[in-house]
């Protein structure tokens, strides 16, 4: 089966290039805006900027994959409300050229999504919740799973949480990073504790686009992890994996024996 991955030197994209170039029955097709530096064997690249439409139509008539995972997406939320016209082109544009060029060379889609469509009140939620976007990528990301629902091509959408995750070559951060780089040079961080969300693993998510593509499942699935976290939780367990709590914030625990006698004192002098 030909499975071409759209906006491949990202963190999703990079995943799902190295879980899918280990599959003796999956040809790869990496696609991204420029070349990638390394790939495995057997990748296919090519060039793609999914807000270019003849482009699209062009890469996807020639290469004809089975399935293409669209994981290119504007997804820096604060530049999504600064420039507007850029997400949307890349968010909804973008969807609206791959459909079409999906729906000529008979290609199912399954796009990745995200928990940004709610206004995150309340959870978990089921795959039919109201969506109530409350920012301009939430409004992009639920335009683009609207024009992929009103389309007459085969689809599945899989909407993600948090996703956290490195790669060789990254040039976006994510929380987890982000706490551990700002723990290591000192820096205070404020991290919101009234958010709750399910941070996923990228190679996790990436699992799940395979087996969506695979199966060339149809609908709409919620991929993530399986843990309801606040953001605040987040990084304070990240801070104490790297064991920077310590160095970083002077935090220095008692140990059980030690905390016993604490307690031991101030019980005599009650
Ligand atoms: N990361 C999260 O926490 C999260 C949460 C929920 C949902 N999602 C969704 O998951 C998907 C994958 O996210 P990610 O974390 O892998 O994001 P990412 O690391 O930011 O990667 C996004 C990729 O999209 C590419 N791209 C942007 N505009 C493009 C265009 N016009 N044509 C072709 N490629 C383009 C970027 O390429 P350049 O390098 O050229 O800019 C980048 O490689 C996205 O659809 C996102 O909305 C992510």
């Amino acid at each position: 089966m030909r499975v071409l991955i759209t906006g491949a030197n990202g963190l999703l994209g990079y995943k799902l290039i190295q879980l899918l170039s280990k599959q003796s029955t999956i040809q790869t097709i990496a696609t991204a805006r420029k070349k990638i530096g390394q790939l495995p064997a057997h990748v296919t690249f090519c060039e793609l900027d999914i807000t270019d439409a003849e482009q699209t139509e062009n890469v996807i008539s020639l290469m004809k994959p089975a399935v293409i995972i669209h994981t290119a997406a504007m997804t820096n939320v604060d530049q999504c409300e600064t420039d507007r016209e850029g997400c949307w082109k890349a968010n909804v544009t973008g969807v609206e050229n791959l459909i079409s060029a999906c729906a000529l060379n008979s290609c199912h889609l399954v796009h990745v999504s995200t928990d940004f469509i709610f206004d995150g009140s309340h959870g978990p939620l089921e795959e039919n919740a109201v969506p109530n976007p409350v920012n301009y990528y939430g409004e992009s990301k639920l335009a683009a799973e609207k024009a992929i629902i009103n389309s007459t091509i085969s689809w599945a959408i899989l909407r993600t949480v948090l996703v956290f995750g490195v790669t060789p070559d990254m040039s976006r951060s994510n929380i987890v990073l982000w706490v551990k780089k700002s723990l290591e040079e000192g820096k205070t961080i404020h991290v919101v504790n009234d958010q709750w969300r399910t941070p996923t693993l990228a190679e996790d998510l990436a699992m799940g686009c395979f087996l969506a593509a695979q199966k060339k499942a149809t609908g709409i699935y919620h991929i993530s992890g399986e843990e309801m976290m606040t953001p605040y939780n987040i990084a304070i367990q990240t801070a104490e994996f790297f064991e920077k709590a310590k160095k970083e914030l002077g935090y220095q625990p008692h140990t059980f024996k030690e905390g016993l006698a604490v307690l031991a004192s101030q019980l005599k002098s009650r």
